[in-house]
Order: structure tokens, then sequence, then C-alpha cells
């Protein structure tokens, strides 16, 4: 994938598959160290040991239109070839967390794209899953819990336009203050 942006779509859409209620995704920096992170966590079905074990071999998928499960190994692949690392934890009927961890300055490590836009795409296309987004970096961090913005909200959809026009900006505008152009 060009983008890890796109990655992180869709290893969330695992998640949505998997019947999540809340999703997590964290991004956290470390330009100091020149690295960074991302987490998706999510409280849906889960995975038994066996299959957590093939999953990041292309060959497993639960899906029946095709053989071929290509998210969690390209997920994988786009950490462990730019200097990182990759892991991914389940647990049946509890929930699972993804785990992938870049060096920003490697030559190898994909762009990480419009992630606000991500995150604007999950939360207005998903109305009955609650997202919880944490950014941070040594320049500061941001949080979005969808749980504040429906309790503020009431009855008003995040597809509302005005309402997804604000969404777009806070994201965008926390995005910015956070990391800027740089990764
Ligand atoms: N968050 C999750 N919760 C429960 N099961 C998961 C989760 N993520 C992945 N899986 C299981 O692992 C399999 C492989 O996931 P992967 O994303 O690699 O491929 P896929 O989703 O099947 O296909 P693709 O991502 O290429 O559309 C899935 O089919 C699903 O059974
Ligand atoms: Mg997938």
């Amino acid at each position: 994938m060009r983008e890890l942006a796109l990655n992180v779509l869709d290893i969330t859409e695992n998640s949505l598959r998997a019947g999540a209620k809340l999703v997590r995704i964290a991004l956290n920096i470390r330009f100091a160290e020149d690295r960074f992170s991302i987490d998706i966590e999510d409280d849906g079905c889960g995975m038994d040991e066996e299959m957590l074990a093939r999953v990041t071999d292309p060959f497993t998928t639960t899906r029946t239109t095709r053989k071929v499960g290509m998210g969690l190994p390209l997920f994988r692949y786009s950490a462990e070839s730019a200097g990182g690392s990759f892991s991914i934890q389940s647990q049946k009927g509890k929930g699972t967390r993804v785990h992938a961890e870049y060096c920003i300055g490697h030559i190898d490590r994909i762009p990480l794209g419009d992630f606000g836009g991500v995150v604007l795409q999950l939360i207005t296309m998903n109305p009955a899953v609650d997202f919880c987004v944490e950014v941070r970096s040594e320049e500061g961090e941001g949080l979005l819990d969808t749980r504040q913005f429906r309790e503020i909200l009431g009855d008003v959809p995040f597809t509302e336009p005005e309402v997804r026009a604000f969404l777009r900006e806070y994201i965008q505008e926390n995005l910015v203050s956070i990391y800027g152009g740089r990764l």
C-alpha cells in the first residue's frame, strides 16, 4: 500500500468484521528516537491460538469470497521492511490488538498519508461503533473519543454536514500540531 493510513483502514475493517463495539487506534510518535508505532485494538470476537499463529500468513482467511487474506501480512511487511516490528495478540471472545512499529527515517518506510481522512471515514461510516483515537508526539497529544462526541451531539449523526466539517477540521488541526507533515 502507498499509505500506512490505508493499512490502518484495512486492519480496522477486520475489527469491524469481528463485531467490535469499541476500537482504539493509537499513534505514538517519538521523533527523538526516529520511531513511531501504530496500535489497533478491538473488543471483537478475537481468535483462538491456532488462528492467531496462522494469521500473518497470506493464505489464512475466513473469507469465503476468496482464499487469500492480505491485510495482516501487508501490515506486518510494512513495519518489518522499515526497520520496525510487528506483533498481534488476540483472545477468543475478548478482542484483538495489533501493534506495528516503524523507523521514521528508514528508506523503505511508507508515508503515513491521510490518517485524518481515514479516521473521519471510520467514524462517520460506522455509527454503531465507538472509536477512541489517540495521537501523541513530543510536541503534543490529541484524543478523539466518539463516546464524548455522541454525548454532546445526542441524536445528530456524524454525517450531518456541519458536524462532519467540524470533525474534519478538529482532526486535521490536532494532527498538524502533533506531527505536521513529517510522517
Ligand atoms: N481484529 C480481528 N478480530 C478477529 N479476527 C480477525 C481480526 N483480524 C483478523 N482476523 C482474522 O484473521 C483473518 C486474516 O485477516 P487479514 O486482514 O489478513 O485478511 P482478510 O481480512 O481475511 O482479507 P483482506 O484483509 O485481504 O481483505 C481474517 O479473515 C479473520 O478471520
Ligand atoms: Mg483484513
